[in-house]
Parts: C-alpha cells; sequence; structure tokens
C-alpha cells in the first residue's frame, strides 16, 4: 500500500479553492444553503437535483462494494433517535467535548486543537496576537426531547455517531440472520454534531451523514482484521478518484485518539484545505459491546459455535463521511481547461463516470428540425430507462457540450444530419473530447458498459 507524503503544490495540479466549488454547486443545482431564504444556519446544507443524484451514486457504491459483495457483511438502517441512555453508554456524553478559547481582544473563537503551536504556548490569538482566554468545555451532542406534556418529557439526543445503532442491534442482526464471527455490519445514515466551528461548506456540518462498517472479531484476530479493512478501504478512495498522490494513510497521535480507540488511521486527501480527514479506521476494540453490556444489563457475548468459546467480540471500524466524499470528489474533479487555438476554455468536472450525476445527455444538432428533434427525443426516451440522461436543444452544441463538461457528463450524444440517413448518432467523451460514430441500435449497450459499476 501507499503512504504518500505531503505533495507539493504544482502548475501541474492546482487546488482549487473551495468558492469554486461552492459558486458551482449552488449555480448548476448540486448544493444550496439551508434556509437560504431566512438569512440560513451555519454548517447545515440542503441538495439539489444534481446533488441529490451524485449523493444517491456515492451511498449505493459504497453499499454495492460492502454489503452486496462481501457475503459475511449485512446491512441495517437504525434510527436517528435512541434510548438516551446509549449515549451515557458511549461515552458521547462525557467525553464528547470541544475545548474552546476565545480572544479577549477580537473575541475570534478556536477549537484548541486547531491552534498553531506557537499561538497555544504564547496564548495569543492567531488573529490579532490579543490574549486568549482560559479554555472551556463544549459537549457536541444535540439535545432533543420525547413527549409533549411538560414533566414528562425525556431528554435524548439527535445521535452524535450513526455507528451506535450496529451495536444496538448487533444481537438481533446475529439472532436473526445467520452471520458468524468474523462478520460485519455496514450503516449508511445521519449525524448530528453542536460543531463549535463549522466550515469549509461540506467538510464540517452539524448535520451530516456518515457510513460505518463495525466488523465483529475474536481479539487474537484483531490485527490482522484491522490491517485488512486499512488497506481495502485505502484502495476503494483510490479508485474513485483522479488525484491518486492526493490520498495518504495516517496513524493518530496518542493525543489524538477518540476516547473509544485504542488506535487508529485516517485516510486523509490533500486540497485547499491541506491534508484532511476523509474516514477515520478505528481498533475500537470491547469498549461498545461491553459498555452496552454494562449499562444495559443485557449479555452481549458471543459463543462459539465449535470451540463452545465465550467472549466479547472486539470492533474493527471504518467510518466515513458521505458529504465529505461529495465535496472531496467535486474537489478532485474540477479543472479550469484554457482553450487551445484562440478557442473558449471550459470548466470540467472529471467524475468517475459511475458516480457522475447525469450519464448521457442527448442533443439535436439543431431545434429546428422536426426530424432532428424527434429522433433525439426518441432515443432520450428510451435511454432514460436506463440510466440518468438529460435532453437539451438550447443553444449552439458547444455551449450544450461546455454545459455537460460543467456538470461532469461523461456522454453527449448528438443527432444529426446523417442520423437521418444511415441511424448513427456522434458520442462525444468527456475527458477528451473525441466523438467516434455509433449505430443507434448499439448505445445502450456501449453507454451501459462505461457507466455501471462493475
Ligand atoms: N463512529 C466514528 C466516528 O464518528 P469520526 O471520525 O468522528 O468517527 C467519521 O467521523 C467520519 O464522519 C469522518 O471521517 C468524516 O468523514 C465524517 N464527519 C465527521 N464529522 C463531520 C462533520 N462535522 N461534518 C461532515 N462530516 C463529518
Amino acid at each position: 500500500m501507499t503512504q504518500t507524503e505531503n505533495v507539493p503544490m504544482t502548475k501541474e495540479t492546482p487546488f482549487v479553492p473551495i468558492e469554486k466549488i461552492v459558486s458551482l454547486a449552488k449555480r448548476r443545482g448540486f448544493v444550496y444553503p439551508n434556509s437560504e431564504i431566512y438569512g440560513g444556519v451555519s454548517g447545515i446544507y440542503d441538495f439539489g437535483p444534481l446533488g441529490v443524484e451524485l449523493r444517491n451514486n456515492i451511498r449505493r457504491y459504497w453499499w454495492w462494494s460492502m454489503v452486496q459483495l462481501n457475503d459475511n457483511i449485512v446491512g441495517i438502517e437504525g434510527a436517528i433517535i435512541t434510548h438516551p441512555r446509549v449515549w451515557e453508554a458511549s461515552g458521547h456524553v462525557e467525553n464528547f467535548v470541544d475545548r474552546l478559547v476565545d480572544c479577549k481582544n477580537c473575541k475570534r473563537r478556536f477549537r484548541i486543537d486547531h491552534l498553531p503551536e506557537e499561538n497555544l504556548l504564547q496564548n495569543r490569538c492567531p488573529n490579532c496576537g490579543g490574549e486568549l482566554m482560559e479554555p472551556r468545555k463544549f459537549n457536541l451532542m444535540m439535545e432533543t426531547y420525547i413527549g409533549v406534556v411538560e414533566g414528562e418529557r425525556m431528554k435524548t439526543y439527535l445521535r452524535g455517531e450513526a455507528c451506535q445503532n450496529i451495536y444496538l442491534d448487533y444481537d438481533n442482526v446475529l439472532k436473526s440472520s445467520r452471520m458468524q464471527i468474523p462478520f460485519g455490519i455496514c450503516q449508511i445514515g445521519k449525524a448530528f454534531r453542536n460543531e463549535v466551528t463549522p466550515g469549509n461548506f461540506l467538510f464540517r456540518q452539524r448535520e451530516f451523514e456518515q457510513w460505518d462498517l463495525q466488523f465483529f472479531v475474536h481479539p487474537s484476530e484483531m490485527q490482522k482484521w484491522f490491517d485488512y479493512w486499512k488497506e481495502r478501504r485505502f484502495e476503494w478512495y483510490r479508485g474513485i478518484i483522479t488525484h491518486k498522490d492526493r490520498l495518504r494513510l495516517r496513524a493518530h497521535g496518542p493525543e489524538e485518539l477518540a476516547h473509544y480507540a485504542k488506535q487508529a488511521f485516517d485516510i486523509e486527501y490533500q486540497s485547499i484545505l491541506g491534508w484532511q480527514e476523509w474516514e477515520g479506521i478505528h481498533w475500537r476494540q470491547d469498549w461498545d459491546l461491553s459498555r452496552h453490556s454494562q449499562f444495559s444489563g443485557q449479555d452481549l457475548s458471543y459463543t462459539d459455535t465449535v470451540t463452545k468459546e465465550r467472549f466479547i467480540p472486539w470492533i474493527v471500524e471504518t467510518s466515513g463521511g458521505v458529504d465529505r466524499t461529495f465535496l472531496n470528489l467535486l474537489l478532485d474533479a474540477y479543472e479550469e481547461e484554457p482553450g487551445e487555438d484562440g478557442k473558449e476554455g471550459r470548466t470540467v468536472l472529471h467524475l468517475n463516470p459511475m458516480l457522475a450525476p447525469v450519464k448521457v445527455a442527448v442533443l439535436p444538432l439543431q431545434k429546428n428540425k422536426e426530424e432532428l428533434v424527434s429522433t433525439a427525443k426518441d432515443i432520450y426516451n428510451r435511454l432514460k430507462r436506463l440510466m440518468v440522461a438529460q435532453y437539451d436543444d438550447v443553444a449552439n452544441i458547444g455551449r450544450r457540450y461546455r454545459r455537460q463538461d460543467e456538470i461532469g457528463t461523461p456522454y453527449c450524444v448528438t443527432v444529426d444530419f446523417d442520423t437521418l440517413q444511415d441511424s448513427t448518432v456522434t458520442v462525444r467523451e468527456r475527458d477528451t473530447m473525441s466523438q467516434i460514430r455509433l449505430p443507434i441500435s448499439e448505445l445502450p449497450a456501449y453507454l451501459l458498459e462505461r457507466v455501471i459499476w462493475h
């Protein structure tokens, strides 16, 4: 496995400023600020027509590779609200805190773990040089209440990490399916954190979505499976990006470890935000099942069917973010290509075709020729049953290609006057802009082979 070092920014691979992604995302219907007409809510976003397609593709691809392809992994979908004792057992009520400091002078607030070392040592604000106040602790759990009658309402939390449902359902999964250790449970679901410093667009939000694998093993096999999943997940991310040198694995130092982890690695992606966590691989050991056994009074130990040995399974966790994947894929795919020989340049998203929100656009060469339009609509109506397709007849063909490039559509099919003679169309590929001629009858197989995951 490659563990890449910090790669310096080069002319050939400039990092795209986050503002360009925010602007494109809003302009083309990927992501909108939540409640924008009321001034927005910091750290919360909505997904538009293209965003929801990209998001669904990201989720489905993860599910396909983790659940569908692995015979020893099953999936669940748990509720966002659970019994409040869950969060005492998990350690979140006590330990899920950010330590913050405020500047006495400019009143800016910083997370201690984000302060540059020299500012920390000198107790000086990185913004204005003013003196910093005493650090304070803030719990990140979002509170909510079940019930309507005052006095009978129960305080609980929106889940701070999605994975807790997996520990709660672990015993039910064992009893209702034919899983035996080693086996895994996967889930994709929303999590909520009162992040004190949300920011960098989708990177740090207050409502976001996580995907988790919790893999249950015999303690003697923990190292083997930890290494196995570390490697598998790293390769999975490598497979969906263009800039392979912008991915690395980094071990957590002892001071960074979450309260439940004995060891951890981050899969990190390098962008304009620097090297940042994309997914965490955590050695959770028996923390979760032991704590839930202790707090609930239910025995969550496992009996080996052959040896009859009884033990609390240890857990390897791989926990990543749907939203961070969404953001990193846009950062990785975005390119502004200058035009050659006086021609207009283009903005293009080099998204992996299997994840791109729209797979094919069907374009009649001219809008005012009835036969071109009806043939193109006929092709479009057939293709849209197989994959997400768009029909577009507005503006000249060059402009329509640019529009599709900007949203990452891997193929454009153009219906021209030759089509009416020989039933062939032009298929243009996004990245190379190369064009081939193909019989209409061969289009579905040609496109499907290139856009579905395999
Ligand atoms: N169950 C383990 C856990 O929750 P984590 O490192 O806190 O671990 C896992 O979160 C992943 O969830 C991160 O790698 C990141 O992709 C995503 N994530 C965490 N906090 C996030 C936030 N505030 N906004 C967006 N994504 C976040």
